[in-house]
């Protein structure tokens, strides 16, 4: 049986307030939407559901609102079973939030209002020492302060702890904080906005990929979208390809990405095996409307991957 994976995320947790329509308004316009989803999100929080659908042990750090939304994402967590010890309530502040628009092809764009996730501290990371001692891997995430970024990254290489950095939304950021990370996993805009260079197809990624690695990380993971992932190191390049799946909103793909390969790595299996599993999960997120209700659990994953590869 495989090993059971202890992952701790440190990151975002968020409201999704999700609208699809045929169009979107101008500057002063006002138009009619066709359909509202409400719904757990934040990356961190995404990437930790995914992580525990699949399978592992999972443990959160994060800071909610003292409005409705904060006392109802630690419910969701624990729910879910993910550990909530660190998931801080914090008086005054709004939580996060994210109003999305997805368009009839399942294109979505993001606006994030960090709220309680931008008063997450290196001191936080500091609170819940102990038990990130014990981890297998550590997942981060753009949605908090970049210093809590940086101190976690320096926290998990002192202590041996196998690390993941997903760069969104991107910002401009000090790569040298990141020399001698494990993972280093961006999307094509993510990876333009951080090197400048385009990523328009797989030529492009690997190009740019070269440029990343160049900054010390040692593995980088440039999802692609539809067109699967790259995974690239000092010692060579591959893409990866994607599955077909009828796509019908791509919002928390590159999440269900993260949290599956986070685990799948985990459980033993040869790292280009976890990326090509990843992008199924990734894929099949896609599938459904929403980001942490579109998640498969492992049962109908599994069911999914033996369907289409078999065991
Ligand atoms: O990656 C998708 C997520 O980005 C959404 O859940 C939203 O909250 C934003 O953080």
């Amino acid at each position: 049986m495989a090993k059971r994976p202890r992952i701790a995320v440190i990151g975002s947790a968020n409201i999704d307030l999700t609208t699809f329509s045929d169009r979107f308004p101008k500057a002063g316009e006002t138009i009619f939407g066709q359909k509202f989803d409400l719904g757990f999100g934040g990356k961190g929080a995404n990437q930790a559901v995914a992580s525990r659908l699949c399978g592992a042990d999972v443990f959160m750090v994060a800071r909610v609102g003292s409005d409705l939304f904060g006392p109802a994402t630690i419910a969701n967590f624990k729910k879910l079973g993910i550990d909530a010890t660190y998931v801080k309530q914090i008086e005054g502040v709004s939580s996060g939030v994210a109003p999305i628009f997805v368009e009839p092809n399942g294109q979505n764009r993001i606006l994030v209002v960090k709220g309680a996730n931008d008063l997450l501290k290196p001191a936080d990371v500091d609170a819940a020492a102990n038990l990130l001692k014990t981890i297998d891997c550590m997942v981060l995430q753009f949605e908090i302060p970049l210093e809590t970024v940086y101190y976690s990254v320096s926290f998990a290489r002192k202590n041996n702890i196998r690390c993941v950095v997903n760069p969104a939304p991107a910002q401009s950021i000090n790569m040298s904080a990141l020399v001698g990370l494990d993972y280093f996993v961006p999307n094509e805009s993510e990876a333009e906005s951080i090197t400048g260079m385009p990523v328009r197809n797989v030529d492009d990624a690997k190009k740019c990929a070269k440029k990343l690695l160049s900054g010390g990380v040692k593995r980088i993971i440039l999802t692609l979208g539809a067109n699967g992932s790259l995974l690239a190191g000092r010692d060579g390049m591959e893409h990866v390809p994607a599955f077909s799946v009828k796509s019908v909103d791509s919002t928390g793909a590159g999440d269900a990405f993260i949290g599956s390969f986070a685990v799948f790595l985990g459980e033993g299996l040869p790292e280009r095996e976890a990326v090509r599993r990843a992008n199924l999960y990734a894929g099949l997120s896609t599938t459904g409307v929403g980001t942490q209700k579109s998640f498969y659990d492992r049962a109908r994953y599994d069911a999914e991957w033996a369907a289409r590869c078999g065991s």
